[in-house]
């Protein structure tokens, strides 16, 4: 940062030194993105009165569909798609993955029918860089086709070891990248890990309390144990590969939809370690996810305290007996920046 340049003018949302990157996507609240089932009629008949309760709302063409159901549920949300006013909220798909026979009608069928309405199609399974180029000539092309003027915006699903280890290049792939969310069932099934649940922790996955210092016969003992998060690496990965990239991470499905408290713990997690979202396969996820990726009016006051302590941004002041600096107050922009685009 240029010696002249305080903290203040160079923040840029979740960017923060990072290097220029390929694109901005401008923000939108994204923090439930919530699943319907469009070939399911009851379900699909509530969701033009969900529109305004929720930020995303995303037609599942993907798994959970079964295969008999592929055409209904495309063209379910097609008629959804055309006859519904979404208003502020967001539309977006999750179309089926490249692999399957079903991707390529998919992606032709929805462009040419509410190409104008969809703003993110998701991506599953994405293994590299070339799935996303793939996507985004056919869109490209489809767009021209249908006279669309404004691009779809892409989203891939983080759920193979090879999309994990491929995570930087996928989100740099094109200017079309908007997010990357976690697919924790997919990721785990084929990392071998033996959890048989749908994204959240596990009871076995722990750290044991060290035993008092030269007592012996207390290792076996009765020792507090402390769950740990299962998902705390990927998650942390993704979000340093989509801060990089200029685009947006988000925690994915919690499969567990009576335990609404370890649901939010999870989405807490996720959102303290930078994401901005993430799904909801219930209506009641729908608020937790709301609340829980929404900085809170403590965290606020906290943060615009902070901003207004600094004045020009640079050099240090003391605040309840801690030391703020630059790099704090960037943080306390980011709560800041984030208050004021969810309330805008
Ligand atoms: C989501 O698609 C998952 O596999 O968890
Ligand atoms: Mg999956």
């Amino acid at each position: 940062m240029p010696a002249s340049q305080s903290a203040k003018d160079f923040f840029r949302p979740l960017a923060v030194g990072a290097p220029t990157p390929l694109t901005e996507i401008p923000f939108r609240p994204s923090r439930a993105i919530h699943f319907f089932d469009p070939s399911n009629a009851k379900m699909a008949a509530k969701i033009p009165a969900m529109v305004g309760t929720v930020d995303v709302l995303l037609g599942n063409l993907e798994d959970a569909v079964k295969a008999d159901n592929k055409l209904a549920a495309r063209e379910g949300l097609i008629t959804i798609g055309r006859e519904t006013d979404f208003g502020p909220t967001q539309l977006w798909t999750r179309i089926n993955s490249l692999d399957s026979p079903w991707a390529l009608d998919d992606l032709t069928a929805l462009v040419e029918g509410i190409g104008d309405k969809l703003d993110v199609i998701m991506v599953p399974k994405v293994q590299g860089a070339e799935d996303i180029h793939y996507v985004d000539r056919l869109l490209a092309q489809l767009e021209a086709k249908a006279g669309l003027d404004r691009p779809i915006l892409v989203h891939a699903i983080l759920e193979t070891a090879r999309g994990m280890a491929n995570v930087e290049e996928i989100c740099g792939a094109s200017p079309r990248m908007q997010g990357l969310s976690l697919g924790p069932a997919d990721l785990a099934a084929d990392r071998r890990m033996k959890t048989t649940r749908v994204g959240g922790g596990h009871p076995g996955y722990l750290v044991r309390q060290d035993p008092a210092t030269g007592d012996e016969a207390g290792i076996n003992a009765a020792r507090t144990t402390y769950q740990q998060d299962l998902w705390h690496y990927t998650i942390a990965r993704m979000v340093d590969a989509c801060a990089m990239h200029g685009i947006y991470p988000y925690y994915g499905p919690f499969g567990d939809i009576a335990d609404v408290v370890a649901c939010e713990d999870q989405f807490r997690n996720a959102f303290l370690l930078g994401c901005v979202g993430t799904w909801s396969l219930h209506p009641k996820q729908i608020a937790i996810a709301h609340k829980v990726f929404s900085p809170s009016v403590e965290d606020i006051a906290h943060a615009r305290r902070v901003v207004a302590a600094m004045g020009d941004g640079t050099g240090a002041v003391m605040l309840d007996g801690k030391m703020e600096d630059d790099a704090s107050l960037k943080q306390c922009l980011v709560v800041v920046r984030l208050a004021e685009q969810l309330a805008a």
